[in-house]
């Protein structure tokens, strides 16, 4: 048996535990991890930097070649830069949170950012989480995974990781932050998320972490023998 390496495409509605996933399973195979949704989120960082809104739609693509995005994964953890400052932990403030959606919509945003997100992924052996990775950025990964989660342990979990941050949001606010993603990202014109019909769906509602890499490896090591 020959074992060869695979790409990984984990997508799902936010708060599934898609990146907690994608990033045991990159240390356990030894694989590369790309956080997609980082990279809308520098873009929506760089323009709220440029007080650009909304409405400001022009001003934001216009604004994409003066972006140097670079997302860098290494046994100690997953960090993002953006034009060679570290932005890890400013793209998780409720501002870029608020935003990012809407910003995801653009065409042109997208166009941008899938071509960088193919080319991380062509040598294989990455794991690759986000919207539209299995249906669009990776229609070819060996395996494709599509997370989901009830609404109430999801607004658990993002509750949790953001008070652990110091940002101690309302239950309520959280939830209506997360059907608003939930339905801006599922129902935009280009690429919206969807499971691609060769996605395996995973309900994590009541799965530990360990559990459900336990399970994910099981399907990773049928396709990773060939025989
Ligand atoms: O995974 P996340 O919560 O960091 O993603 C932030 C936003 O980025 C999400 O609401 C929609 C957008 N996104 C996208 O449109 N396509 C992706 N592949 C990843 C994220």
């Amino acid at each position: 048996l020959a074992i060869r390496k695979i790409n990984i495409a984990i997508d799902g509605y936010s708060s599934c535990g898609k990146s907690t996933l994608a990033q045991s399973l990159a240390h356990r195979l030894e694989y590369d991890y790309v956080d997609s949704g980082a990279m809308y989120r520098a873009v929506t960082l760089y323009a709220l930097r440029l007080g650009l809104g909304e409405s400001d739609f022009q001003k934001i693509i216009d604004s994409l070649p003066l972006l140097d995005i670079d997302c860098r994964w290494s046994p100690s953890g997953n960090t993002i830069w953006l034009n060679n400052e570290n932005i890890s932990d400013a793209i998780r403030q409720p501002e870029v949170q608020n935003l990012v959606s809407q910003i995801s919509t653009l065409s042109a945003v997208r166009r941008f950012l899938v071509k960088e997100q193919k080319a991380l992924a062509l040598q294989k052996g990455v794991v690759m989480d986000g919207r539209d990775i299995g249906t669009v950025v990776l229609p070819d990964a060996e395996l494709k995974v599509f997370m989901t989660a009830s609404l109430e342990v999801r607004v658990h979990r993002r509750y949790l990781e953001l008070k652990a941050k110091g940002i101690d949001l309302d239950p309520t606010e959280v939830e209506s932050n997360l059907k608003l993603r939930d339905h801006i990202d599922s129902t935009r014109d280009d690429s919206p998320l969807r499971q691609a019909e060769d996605a395996i769906l995973l309900d994590n509602s009541t799965l530990t972490i360990s559990q459900q890499l336990d399970l994910v490896l099981e399907w990773v090591q049928e396709k990773i023998q060939i025989k």
